[in-house]
């Protein structure tokens, strides 16, 4: 019983922060994102009968307890749903940095519900899959799919799952994603949704949260880049005000991060078609057009006294058995 998949991480274009229910990590609000081509999660997950431990290797090392048990409790729930009991080998690979901000923890559960799932003989179409990546972590319900995608915060285990908005084709949108600090982030998304609510700012940005939405759904199918960028960096400069003024204060940007923003919003200024968007961590995403591309590039490696790396990706597929 061995399956492997893979899975794209995905960028918020409207963020989900903080959860309604922690546990089936429901999302406060609904959100929006871009499927990430070019990065990418192998995982293989092979159950062994007789064994009833189970083993987790990131990049060739075994994790740590932690991630073991958050992964473990995941193949519990699929587990069930299989009547199988049997301990499980989940070996991923990874193509870019863990922990930085850069939704490692999306494609790994995406990649990890739909190998198990094929390990286990459970036919389940992408709705269900969407739902059961949720469980692991809520940024994983969108990169079950491909392309541009929304996922409904809904209010139970049912009702909260993604579906695409547009196919990976539909719009040629690439995030170049500025890697300022490939350390592990100091405060995880998880530990991080449980303070959202500390936030006397929370409730607003959760009520404002439909009109977000709508405008991102538009703009992206209007190909309007503009009011793409308006609303993207409207949308990420309210998650992270959330973050700040929570109890105790996340604060995610460095002077760099506040550096490349401005020269974004300067290059976008000039006529660029380029927006900045920031996740839980320093680094930032910038959302260009092709043909802002290699201005965008410039500006932001001939930027400040020093250069830094620059990942590339652009509209990808869905998670799938390989
Ligand atoms: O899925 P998690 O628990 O890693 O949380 C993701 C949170 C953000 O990346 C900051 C926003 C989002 O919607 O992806």
């Amino acid at each position: 019983m061995r399956s492997e998949a893979i899975a794209h991480p995905n960028i918020a274009l409207i963020k989900y922060w903080g959860n309604r229910d922690n546990d089936l990590r429901i999302p406060a609000n609904g959100s929006i994102s871009l499927t990430l081509g070019g990065l990418e999660n192998r995982m293989s997950v092979r159950f062994e009968e007789g064994s009833n431990a189970d083993a987790l290797i990131i990049n060739g090392e075994a994790s740590g307890p932690d991630m073991l048990g958050r992964a473990s409790r995941h193949l519990d729930f699929m587990r069930r749903e299989a009547g199988v009991e049997a301990g499980a080998r989940m070996e991923s690979v990874t193509n870019f940095p863990l922990g930085a901000g850069i939704a490692s923890s999306a494609a790994a559960y995406a990649a990890l519900t739909v190998a198990a799932a094929s390990a286990l003989g459970l036919e389940l179409d992408q709705q269900t899959l969407s739902r059961i990546a949720r469980r692991g972590s809520g940024s994983a319900t969108r990169s079950i799919y491909g392309g541009f995608v929304e996922m409904m915060a809904g209010d139970t285990d049912q009702s909260s799952y993604a579906q695409q908005i547009a196919p990976a084709d539909h719009w040629q949108i690439l995030d170049l994603i500025v890697l300022l600090d490939e350390n592990v982030k100091h405060t995880g998304s998880t530990a991080g949704h449980a303070l959202a609510a500390s936030s006397p700012l929370q409730e607003a940005r959760v009520a404002d949260a439909p009109r977000r939405l709508q405008a991102c759904r538009k703009a992206i199918l209007d190909r309007d880049f503009e009011s793409l960028a308006h609303i993207v960096e409207r949308d990420c400069d309210m998650m992270h005000a959330i973050m700040m003024t929570s109890e105790p204060p996340l604060h995610f940007w460095s002077g760099d991060t506040l550096q490349i923003m401005a020269a974004v919003r300067d290059l976008r200024a000039q006529g660029a078609a380029v927006c900045y968007t920031i996740d839980a961590g320093p680094n930032v995403h910038c959302l260009c057009l092709p043909e802002s591309e290699n201005d965008a590039l410039r500006a932001l490696t001939e930027n400040g006294k020093r250069t830094w790396k620059v990942l590339r990706a652009h509209p990808g597929p869905a998670a799938r058995v390989v």
